[in-house]
């Protein structure tokens, strides 16, 4: 046990964290970030506030960046003290996000940009080249998913095929992205693995080692048809002279019927029973069937083995670029690092030790909701029986006690219960 510990304790104190860049947003934020210009003259950019929001765990240490107003494209962005080139190093981006208007379709993810010139920068939006864009993405139950784009060699952006859900409640939630020089990943939320795996695997970094070969023909005599007709099946004899129609026997000549005027009577015609339609052999199931034909598998010409794909362009700057629909996401605890032990104290630093008040803090906001809207509906409801008092005085006639009382409860069951709804 105790050989354990020491090792534990020496290899950390050994290997030095190395930050390239932490924010907390405190009262200086502003000099280290800056909103883009992008969409600016159009109207469509939104702002930033300074805030912890209207519940939190420290009023002044939760303070972060607030989208507003609504339907607005959102960019900001800081640059980092020195290049982060993550060659042979783990690298670790860790943010948090509070999504305190209750997402209904909107990014929540942070982008680690390349080395390019400040100037660039004055215009991040969309189009912006990136080699991370990590974090929650909500609209509606459709998607709820967190990305991973990683930028391959090629300059194009990989999204992750593993699927993973990312958190929707109005609470603040730390996600970290780990890459490893081994080509390896980890995804956190709140400091518990979401999802890990091999970059290879999880992203197409890589063309396809096969293919179906595109040459491959299927054979003349591949015989994939599941059914045929049955050889054995024979028309029966005289099948084609059974008529389609018979003679109605039942009916009669009507009595007034008069050959002069209406011509000579005929008995109507009707479906026959026997007749079957055209003659068609029965279908059996093909001996000869040789299953659906697929073109066999060859190595791919366009395969290239890319060994270090955890390896990206040097890095120099965070930017949130986002698009909501309903604002109100506070970002806060950026951090970029080579030190996944760093940052997940850094989380425990932060979003751990708030995490528990703010969500008694939230708990405690719901109920007063509710209570205040309980409070108005008797009001509400005391006004209505007052009124209702007085029409009973002129008219003499009203429900019995009972039956009122009894559906009063329901209503007010109900009413709590789309309150509980609203509130989650
Ligand atoms: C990659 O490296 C990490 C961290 O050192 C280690 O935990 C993991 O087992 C390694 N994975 C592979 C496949 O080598
Ligand atoms: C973070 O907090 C958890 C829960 O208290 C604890 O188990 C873990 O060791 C902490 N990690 C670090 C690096 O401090």
């Amino acid at each position: 046990m105790k050989a354990v510990a020491w090792l534990a304790l020496c290899c950390v104190a050994a290997v030095q964290a190395k930050v390239y860049f932490e924010e907390k947003f405190d009262d200086k934020w502003a000099d280290r970030w800056q909103s883009s210009d992008w969409k600016r003259d159009k109207g469509e950019a939104g702002d930033w506030q300074h805030t912890a929001g209207e519940w939190y765990g420290d009023a002044e240490a939760d303070k972060g960046i607030q989208t507003s107003p609504d339907h607005r494209f959102h960019t900001i962005w800081a640059e980092m003290p020195e290049e982060v080139d993550n060659t042979g190093k783990d690298l670790v981006v860790q943010f948090s996000v509070k999504h305190a208007q209750k997402m209904d379709c909107g990014g929540g993810y942070i982008k680690l940009i390349p080395t390019s010139s400040k100037d660039q920068m004055k215009t991040f939006g969309g189009e912006t080249r990136y080699a991370i864009m990590f974090g929650p993405d909500i609209c509606g139950f459709s998607t709820q998913k967190v990305h991973a784009i990683l930028t391959d060699n090629k300059g194009r952006n990989l999204e992750t095929k593993k699927a993973t859900t990312c958190k929707t409640d109005e609470l603040t939630h730390v996600y970290t992205l780990h890459l490893m020089p081994n080509n390896t990943y980890r995804i956190l939320i709140d400091n518990e693995e979401a999802a890990k795996g091999a970059l290879h695997e999880d992203w197409d970094f890589e063309a396809p080692k096969q293919i179906k070969d595109p040459e491959a023909k299927k054979p003349e005599d591949w015989d994939d048809r599941i059914m045929i007709e049955d050889p054995e099946d024979k028309k029966p004899e005289g099948y084609d002279d059974i008529p389609a129609t018979i003679v109605d026997a039942e009916a009669k000549r009507p009595e007034d019927w008069d050959d002069e005027e209406d011509g000579v009577w005929e008995a109507p015609q009707l479906p026959n029973p026997d007749f079957k339609g055209p003659w068609s052999p029965n279908k059996i199931t093909n001996p000869a069937y040789k299953g659906a034909w697929e073109a066999p598998m060859i190595d791919n010409p366009e395969y290239e083995h890319i060994p270090n794909v955890y390896k990206l362009p040097l890095l120099k700057f965070v930017g949130f670029e986002l698009w909501q629909v309903k604002s109100g996401t506070i970002f806060d605890n950026v951090l970029v690092t080579d030190d996944a032990h760093y940052a997940e104290a850094f989380a425990n630093a932060t979003w751990g030790a708030s995490k528990e008040k703010e969500m008694e803090m939230f708990n405690a906001i719901a109920k007063k909701k509710a209570d205040e809207a309980e409070a108005k509906r008797k009001e509400e409801e005391a006004a209505r029986e007052a009124a209702k008092g007085e029409e009973k005085d002129e008219d003499g006639d009203s429900l019995p006690q009972d039956f009122e009382a009894l559906s009063r409860s329901v209503i007010s069951d109900e009413e709590e219960e789309d309150e509980a709804h609203a509130e989650l």
